[in-house]
């Protein structure tokens, strides 16, 4: 039998390269994001390369109604897979900041999330087979200063994986927290992260990297999986440290870049060269 992945936000980065793995894999597919050519195109060549069925979805799930909306479309389709990877991030003091991308940014990383696993698990546990991956961050374990309401969201999705990954127990339905540090991708664009120091003082790691410790995560049903071992040491001193002094040390990779500081990380001219 053939199973199929259900992808949101597999038009760039993480989401893309999973929708590659699965695919090479022998999973048909069901992408879902707002760039409807990005979904065409990439769906075109997967079916091309591995001869699968690929269903692609354009659908902006900031809406309230979307998750319904994309269950309703699928309706009477199994579902094997489901990978909840859309998501945005903004880096902007919380007072200073939008409210209206804050919110938008809490329905998207938070509330379609926990809305599509609703929708999804029921049919899951009753064929008696699932699989759930949540993208979660290494900003799930932390507090985050001038990301705040982002570090809020995928702390939200990691105590919300893992706790329905113990109701699960038993029914052969598992649900993975994906814990990823700073990937290239689109995220730092979109997130105005160009001038933090967030992407500059820690490793960086690719995007096709990440998907496949994912995936392989996602395979063994494990609860929770932090890629890297910069990561894994990250997250293991925030919970020996005292929360003061995680604080501290997160406040100063979320600062800004220097003054005159271009944001390649080299000094500008003139200027002494980052430290
Ligand atoms: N990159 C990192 O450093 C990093 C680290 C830890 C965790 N993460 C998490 O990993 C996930 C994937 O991020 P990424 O790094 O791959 O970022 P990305 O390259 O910006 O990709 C984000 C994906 O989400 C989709 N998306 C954004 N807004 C959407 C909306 N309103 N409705 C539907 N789809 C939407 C985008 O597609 P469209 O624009 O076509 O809609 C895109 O496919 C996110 O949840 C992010 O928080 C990223």
């Amino acid at each position: 039998m053939r199973r199929t992945a259900l992808i949101t936000g597999a038009s760039k980065g993480i989401g893309r390269e999973l929708a590659i793995i699965f695919a090479r894999q022998g999973y048909d597919l069901v992408l879902v994001a707002r760039s409807k050519a990005l979904l065409e195109e990439l769906g075109k060549k997967l079916c091309k390369k591995y001869k699968i069925e690929v269903t692609t979805i354009e659908k902006d799930l900031t809406c309230k109604e979307a998750p319904e909306e994309i269950f309703q479309e699928l309706e009477g389709r199994r579902i094997d897979i489901l990978v909840n990877n859309a998501g945005f991030g903004d880096y902007k003091e919380f007072a200073h900041s939008e409210w209206e991308k804050q919110y938008l940014m809490i329905q998207l990383n938070v509330t379609a999330l926990m809305h599509m696993t609703k929708l999804f698990l029921p049919n899951m546990i009753k064929q008696g087979y699932g699989k759930v991956l949540n993208l979660a961050s290494t900003a799930a374990f932390l507090p985050g200063p001038n990301m705040s309401v982002y570090y809020a969201s995928k702390a939200a999705v990691l105590s919300f994986s893992q706790a329905i990954s113990k109701e699960l127990k038993g029914c052969n339905v598992t649900v993975t927290a994906l814990c990823p540090g700073p990937t290239s991708t689109n995220f730092e664009r979109t997130a105005g992260l160009i001038n933090s120091r967030l992407f500059h003082s820690l490793k960086v790691t690719d995007a096709k990297k990440v998907a496949l410790y994912g995936y392989k995560a996602l395979m063994k049903g494990k609860p929770v999986a932090v890629e890297g071992l910069f990561n894994k040491m990250l997250v293991i001193s925030t919970k020996l440290a005292p929360r003061g002094v995680v604080l501290a040390m997160i406040d100063q990779i979320q600062s800004k870049l220097r003054e005159g500081q271009p944001a390649d990380g080299q000094p500008a001219e003139g200027q002494p060269a980052k430290e």
